[in-house]
């Protein structure tokens, strides 16, 4: 959250925050620190407590010791030990088994009592941090409690975070479970990469820009690359990983998230259901995809063994809770178009994937060539000189690079970059990514999340690839080293369009050097790293 924004937000209503499955580690690694750096940055209520819900076997007063000591391993500076004491004063633990109904009498009596120490004034959020099986279960069990009311005033808010679903008829069933006892209003279906800075800066500087808009179509887009790569394996998620594959587990989410904010049309205000219907309308126009195009534009990859940061690593088959025969995908690359009058034509390469070069996120914008080369006696490194590109993580910020003469009495091009950098031009920030959320939801401001019809439309377009890869089976896997950039497929998915893969690192050394080349035209404004 930037500082203009905490000058003029009100605080956050009172409430009391309902933790499912609160013994879990999002609990100690984000929503705590998050709701530490709210009350850091004064957004979080005076009239607030939370209450931990969960099947382990505690107490408040052992919850609280139990986090008192997981604290100081999750926070990234360090905590007031006032501040944190008066986080320790409002906290709560109800064990109890989410299929029981005793438990949610003790949980309504603890809450009863959570909102008259603390006047909460009978506000209730709801976090389900729990796996999507329980989703229903609890919300129903809430519902027939009494605890999902909302009247006299008061509010009450669930949040719930993907997976929601794993194909599109789950993600209908569940919607249509939740319904039943919930308002659509009342639901906040969490994508974390909404929370994220840079994300959420894609459309401020969309359409707070007027510079921006006149380029932003097919009449000056070649083509638009996202990436999502991650460096990490696995890790300790293999038994869940084998029933989603990067496909599920980043496409209709996180990437589709990318996507819509990149390529949607200005809304008319910055009202939830404005915005949303603006990126909906994107997921809609997605070009569907038939099983032809399902085998030519897109590319599965599984990692075998290689090396991350210099040690050496194993295969995915040979992770702890994965088949040795697994054909689930690490790895997705795609091509997809948008039916609209802004890009038609325009392709949008999407690839994601575990153990790859680098951990990075980016959107890539390449800009069509000059309709004319005028300089095409002169070496240039690459033609296609103009590129932009948005950073999500790490290092985030915004990169131009263009086309300058190299100082000196020949006429030689060089490739620079302007950029915009988070951290060197706003401070660095101790954000865990959920401080936005949790407020916005405290709020009742639904606009970074994501809307039943959009979650249904983002599964709908990866259906087809789902049918398609389910009928054949991949072939061939591992199919990539650990630390390289996937597949070769994906660079071939590039190269038949005449096109390539961003060269993610490579480029900014390129840039680098091209700037030391240019040293004479670093001035005020300098235009390179
Ligand atoms: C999660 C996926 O939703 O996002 C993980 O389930 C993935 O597999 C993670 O690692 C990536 O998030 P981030 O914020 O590290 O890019």
């Amino acid at each position: 959250m930037t500082q203009n924004q905490t000058d003029t937000a009100p605080i956050g209503s009172p409430c009391v925050m309902v933790i499912f499955g609160a013994s879990g580690d999002l609990t100690k690694r984000k929503l705590i620190p998050a709701l530490i750096n709210l009350k850091q940055e004064g957004l979080l209520s005076e009239q607030f407590a939370i209450v931990g819900f969960a099947f382990d076997q505690m107490n408040t007063d052992s919850f609280r010791a139990l986090l008192n000591e997981e604290i100081t391993k999750f926070e990234d500076h360090p905590v007031d030990p006032k501040l944190w004491q008066w986080f320790l004063d409002r906290i709560y633990y109800v064990q109890g088994d989410f299929k029981d109904p005793a438990a949610y009498q003790r949980l309504k009596d603890q809450i009863a009592e959570a909102d008259k120490n603390h006047g909460t004034q009978g506000n209730l959020f709801h976090y389900l941090a729990v796996s999507f099986e329980f989703f229903s279960l609890i919300v129903q069990k809430l519902g027939e409690i009494g605890l999902t009311k909302e009247e006299n005033g008061k509010w009450t808010r669930v949040i719930v975070e993907k997976p929601f679903g794993h194909d599109l008829a789950s993600a209908q069933q569940l919607n249509k479970e939740l319904k039943e006892i919930l308002t659509e209003k009342q639901i906040f279906r969490i994508d974390h990469y909404l929370g994220k800075e840079t994300v959420q800066n894609l459309m401020v500087f969309r359409f707070a820009n007027s510079m921006i808009e006149p380029l932003w179509n097919r009449t000056y887009i070649d083509h638009v690359q996202i990436t999502a790569a991650e460096s990490v394996g696995v890790e300790h998620r293999g038994a869940f990983y084998e029933t989603a594959g990067a496909l599920k587990d980043m496409v209709p989410n996180h990437l589709f998230q990318l996507l819509t904010l990149t390529a949607m049309e200005p809304p008319i205000s910055f009202e939830p259901d404005a915005v949303r219907d603006k990126q909906a309308e994107i997921l809609h126009a997605l070009q569907i995809l038939t099983p032809e195009d399902v085998l030519h534009n897109t590319v599965r990859g599984q990692y075998g063994e290689g090396s991350e940061d210099g040690q050496k690593v194993p295969a995915y088959r040979n992770e702890p809770n994965v088949s040795p025969t697994s054909n689930t995908e690490t790895f997705v690359a795609l091509k997809l178009k948008i039916d609209n009058w802004r890009w038609g034509d325009v392709p949008f390469y999407l690839r994601t994937g575990k153990r790859l070069a680098k951990r990075v996120t980016e959107i890539a914008i390449q800009f069509r060539r000059t309709p004319f080369m005028l300089f095409r006696k002169t070496p240039i490194k690459d033609p296609r000189t103009n590129r932009m590109v948005i950073h999500i993580q790490p290092d985030e910020g915004i990169s131009w690079r263009f086309a300058a003469k190299v100082p000196g009495s020949v006429m030689k091009l060089g490739l620079v970059n302007m950029d915009f950098d988070y951290a060197r031009d706003f401070g660095k920030s101790h954000s865990t990514g959920y401080e936005r959320l949790l407020y916005d939801c405290m709020m009742g401001d639904a606009t970074l999340f994501q809307r039943a019809d959009m979650v249904e439309a983002g599964w709908a377009a990866i259906e087809p690839i789902i049918d398609v890869w389910k009928a054949l089976p991949a072939r061939g896997f591992p199919n990539y080293a650990s630390g390289s950039w996937g597949p070769k497929e994906a660079d071939e998915l590039m190269q038949r369009d005449g096109r390539a893969w961003r060269k993610i690192g490579e480029e900014e050394e390129d840039a680098k050097s091209s700037a030391t080349a240019t040293e004479n035209l670093k001035g005020p404004g300098a235009m390179t790293k």
